[in-house]
Parts: C-alpha cells; sequence; structure tokens
C-alpha cells in the first residue's frame, strides 16, 4: 500500500482496519523471505536514528538488526550521550536528524515528546515505546496470536495487571483485527480514560466485545490469551513496593489459568519478574508464547520499516 509511505507508526489510532490487515500480512511476507534466506534488501542506502532514553534489549536490537538484514543501517542515539539529554529542543533534533536519516525511532517517557518530534521531522517516526503506548510490541503479538491459532477474528484477549502503555495499545488495536479484548486492573492502576473511551467507540463500530474490569476471574474466562505485563514500567522504580503490594491477587498463576480456554495462549512483552505479575510455571510452561513475541518484533518492525521507508 503505496499510502503508508512516508506515514509516521506512533499509535494504533492513526490506521485504518485495512492499514492494519496489510501490515500484518507485509509482516508475514518479511518473515518468510528471511526464513528462505531470500536476501531482501529494499532498504539499502536508508538509515534509521533509533533515540532512546530509556533501557531497552528486545527493541534496540530487533530494530538495529532489521535494518541492517533489509540492507539500511541503523544509528543508536542515546538520550543521555546527545543534546536531547541537554534539553535541545525536540522541534530543532527532529529538523536536524531529518536532514541526515530516512526515518526515526524513538522510545521515551511522555508521548507528547514523540508526538512533538513527528510534527517537526521531515521523515516517518516510529514509536518504540512511551508512557502511553507500544504499538510494535502489540503488532507482533498480533502476528504471533495468528501463528498459533490460524485466525484472529472472534479471539478473545485477556490483559491482566496495570493499565499501562501496553493495556492501552491492546484496547486501541483489538477492534481492528477483530479480537475481543478485557482489561482486569485494580482500583487506582486502571487505563487511561480517554483511552478506554476511544477504543470503546471502535470496539462498537468494529462489533467488537470489550470489558474493563477489577475482577481478573472474570477477564480471563474463557479466553484465548492471558496477558501480563510487570507492575512497575520503566520511571516507576520508586513506586515498587507501593506496587507489589497493590496488585496483590492479579498474579497469573496456574489459578488463575484455569478459568481461560484449555488451549489458551500465555503472552507477556518481556521482561518479566517471574513471582510478580507471572508465576514461573506459567511463563515457562507449555501455554507460554514469550519468545515467538520476542522473535517476531524483527519482523513486524522490519515491516513497518518498509512500508513507511522504502
Ligand atoms: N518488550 C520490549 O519492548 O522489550 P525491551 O524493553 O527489551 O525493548
Ligand atoms: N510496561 C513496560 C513495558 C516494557 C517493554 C514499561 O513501560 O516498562
Amino acid at each position: 500500500i503505496q499510502r503508508l509511505k512516508g506515514r509516521d507508526f506512533i499509535d494504533f489510532k492513526d490506521f485504518s482496519v485495512e492499514e492494519l490487515e496489510y501490515l500484518l500480512s507485509l509482516s508475514m511476507t518479511v518473515k518468510k523471505k528471511f526464513k528462505a534466506g531470500e536476501l531482501y534488501q529494499p532498504l539499502r542506502g536508508k538509515t534509521l536514528g533509533m533515540i532512546f532514553t530509556k533501557a531497552s534489549t528486545r527493541t534496540r536490537v530487533s530494530f538495529e538488526v532489521g535494518m541492517y538484514q533489509l540492507g539500511g543501517h541503523a544509528l543508536f542515539l542515546s538520550g543521555s550521550d546527545t543534546q536531547i539529554g541537554r534539553g535541545e529542543p525536540i522541534a530543532d533534533t527532529a529538523q536536524v536528524l531529518s536532514r541526515y536519516v530516512d526515518g526515526i525511532m524513538i522510545r521515551t517517557f511522555a508521548h507528547e515528546d514523540v508526538l512533538e518530534l513527528a510534527k517537526y521531522a521531515s521523515v516517518p517516526v516510529i514509536n518504540a515505546l512511551t508512557d502511553l503506548h507500544h504499538p510494535c510490541q502489540v503488532l507482533a503479538d498480533i502476528l504471533t496470536l495468528h501463528e498459533h491459532k490460524q485466525t484472529l477474528r472472534g479471539l478473545t484477549v485477556a490483559y491482566v495487571g496495570d493499565g499501562n502503555n501496553m493495556a492501552h495499545s491492546w484496547l486501541m488495536a483489538a477492534p481492528k483485527f477483530g479480537l475481543n479484548i478485557r482489561v482486569a486492573s485494580p482500583k487506582g492502576y486502571t487505563c487511561d480514560a480517554g483511552i478506554v473511551a476511544e477504543a470503546k467507540e471502535w470496539a462498537k463500530q468494529l462489533g467488537t466485545e470489550m470489558i474493563i474490569t477489577e475482577d481478573p476471574v472474570e477477564a480471563v474466562q474463557q479466553a484465548d490469551v492471558i496477558y501480563t505485563d510487570v507492575w512497575a514500567s520503566m520511571g516507576q522504580e520508586a513506586e515498587q513496593q507501593e506496587r507489589l503490594r497493590a496488585f496483590q491477587g492479579y498474579q497469573v498463576n496456574e489459578e488463575l489459568c484455569k478459568h481461560a480456554k484449555p488451549d489458551y495462549l500465555f503472552m507477556h512483552c518481556l521482561p518479566a519478574h517471574r513471582g510478580e505479575e507471572v508465576a514461573a510455571e506459567i511463563i515457562d510452561g507449555p501455554h507460554s508464547v514469550v519468545f515467538d513475541e520476542a522473535e517476531n518484533r524483527l519482523h513486524v518492525q522490519k515491516a513497518i520499516l518498509v512500508a513507511t521507508m522504502a
């Protein structure tokens, strides 16, 4: 689809059902070529600037390796070693980088900073996680789900835990892929009300189910996927202890998973904390597909890079 060329990839809300289906099918194509050992380098001579003001293992490695495999080059730009960390305005950074690189990937705290970057950049901007959204991860998760279930429409994803960036991206993406979504979080740690309202509109329009609850058992009842994420995200380290207490009863363990479909999948974006949001027996057990999700980051991001930059 030519219309994705030059576009940013920041939030699922900016994409139509058709565009997302195209990205998913392009991910499958790109993955197949890679697995077949086919040389596929539509980004020869292109450079991706990767800004990180937060830590990363998967995102950094998969974007950097992905650019290399596509024939291009990736630059790691740490917030603290660039002028960004010394307060150079985002608008200036965006305009300067746009003179050098063909695309910018950014992982940072405030979502508004990514919107600001995109506003002033003349090249595509890819959101590689903000405090509000993590769309690359959810696209990889959806590819993983499709690979394991051969379908998406009508499946139910139950997210148990913090109403954070992962939960938000799931809420925004699920209806557009025909997935039902349920989110169970404790009081005080629920999803952003604005995002919930917007996602509910999409669910209504597209005829999918959306349940927001405090009850993990209600969420996972007959679910096809149980998803969780850390209780304290990057930037919330100081709240660790308080959060450990607040999330008691929200651990994904055998007891909770008994309520899901017998062939449910367990998913987690990683990194994980065994014994906190998930019991070791689940994440290391037969239902877990967490390393497939991690692998698929590479393939979906290559598709995003090709669609927006080639
Ligand atoms: N899931 C994910 O984004 O991992 P990293 O923080 O390691 O990039
Ligand atoms: N919610 C987590 C996701 C990490 C990939 C965080 O923001 O730290």
